[in-house]
């Protein structure tokens, strides 16, 4: 069986934004820095309590780290280490679990893996590509009517669920947005009780028309150091809309680990652009130090610093979820490093460093 790779996956995902990209949105306001209360250890039970926030108006109280499972499926991850990441996410307190129609068998792998608990966690997922039923994956488009509800009903059955709790449009362009056909079939599972809420995923102008658009209960989009378009483009409209935000890629995949990076590989761009804004924290020692003044202790505490509901780190390692709550637990970085953070950023970013899908 040939998988793509994460490669073609994101070079997929981007050209079918690109008709969608048009210039740099005007930048309005400022992100208003409040990351939450620290946190404080469960008594005895030796887990983190993460703080806990109201996603926006849709009821649902979401700890702020939750989990992300591309990993498991792009990295092929067995049913056993799969296994291991969700119940040990769970055991330490994580109630979101974020996966896509197209990551190839993550799905399947949640279901064998937590379905017993489903009351533990609320369920996202996404829809518009078409999944292979071996699951390997064409990463073609799938943004009618027919093809959305039949992506809903796949992910109901390989989730092992009859209820998806949020469903995002998987980072389409303006063209099929206007259109309301995608938007249309997801209120559709939404009136079947299939969906509880809808989301879109994507950045720049596309989650700006999402945003104004009323039609979303959600916006998952990119916030990190090394793509920080959302915070002045996207999350000033969204608290004034009361639209829950999800952060996707909120360390920046954590591209500084890597001493080389080929253009065509998942974290090229964050490798690229975190070459140019030289940060300190991610030079010498400090970048590869664990917990909070490390490098992805840093870059995570960053992005929890912004106005935001959740952030979905990916990881198909199970020690993962505990170190990032460690993380999380020495609150937001204070507004000073993050001032210099967004400062650097200011200056060094080109202006077509938009947010990546
Ligand atoms: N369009 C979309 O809707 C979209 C796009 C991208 C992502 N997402 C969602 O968002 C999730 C997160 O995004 P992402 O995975 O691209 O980016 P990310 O969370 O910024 O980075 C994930 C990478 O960071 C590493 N990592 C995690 N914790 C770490 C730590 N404490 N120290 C060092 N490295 C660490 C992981 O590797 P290890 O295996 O070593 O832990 C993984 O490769 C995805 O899993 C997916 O659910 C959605």
């Amino acid at each position: 069986m040939s998988h793509p790779s994460r490669r073609s996956f994101v070079c997929t995902a981007a050209g079918a934004l690109a008709a969608g990209i048009v210039a740099p949105a005007l930048a309005q306001g400022t992100g208003r820095m409040d990351g939450g209360a620290k946190p404080a250890a469960a008594p005895g039970a030796g887990r983190i309590e993460l703080p806990m926030r109201e996603f926006g108006r849709t009821g649902m109280k979401v700890r702020v780290l939750g989990l992300g499972t591309l990993q498991i499926g792009i990295e092929h991850a067995d049913q056993d280490t799969a296994t291991k990441v969700l119940n040990t996410a769970l055991d330490e307190g994580c109630n979101v679990i974020d996966t896509a129609e197209c990551y190839m068998k993550a799905e399947t792998l949640i279901g064998n893996a937590v379905a017993h608990r489903r009351k533990d966690y609320f369920l996202f997922t996404k829809v518009g590509h078409v999944l292979n039923d071996d699951e390997t994956t064409q990463w073609a488009p799938e943004w009618d009517e027919p093809g959305i509800l039949k992506s809903v009903d796949r992910s109901l059955r390989r989730l092992k669920t009859d209820h998806l709790d949020l469903v995002h449009l998987h980072s389409c362009g303006p063209r099929i947005l206007e259109r309301g056909e995608a938007i249309g079939a997801l209120e559709k599972a939404k009136q079947a009780g299939k969906v509880r809420f809808l989301g879109y995923s994507g950045d720049h102008r596309p989650a700006l028309w999402a945003l104004d658009s009323g039609k979303f209960d959600s916006l998952m989009t990119s916030l990190s150091v090394a793509d920080q378009e959302s915070i002045d483009m996207l999350l000033p409209v969204a608290r004034e809309k009361k639209i829950g935000v999800i952060i996707k890629r909120p360390i920046a995949n954590a591209a500084w680990r890597h001493e080389s990076a080929d253009p065509s590989e998942y974290h090229y761009e964050y490798w690229r652009r975190l070459r140019e804004l030289k940060y300190d924290f991610l030079q010498g020692e400090t970048r590869d130090k664990p917990g909070p003044e490390g490098g992805a202790g840093v870059a995570m505490r960053f992005t929890l610093a912004h106005p935001i509901d959740l952030m979905i780190v990916g990881s198909s390692n199970p020690a993962r979820f505990r170190q990032n709550a460690e993380i999380v637990a020495a609150g937001p970085l204070p507004a000073a490093q993050v001032n210099e953070i967004r400062a650097r950023w200011k200056q060094v970013a080109q202006p077509n460093w938009f947010g990546q899908i």
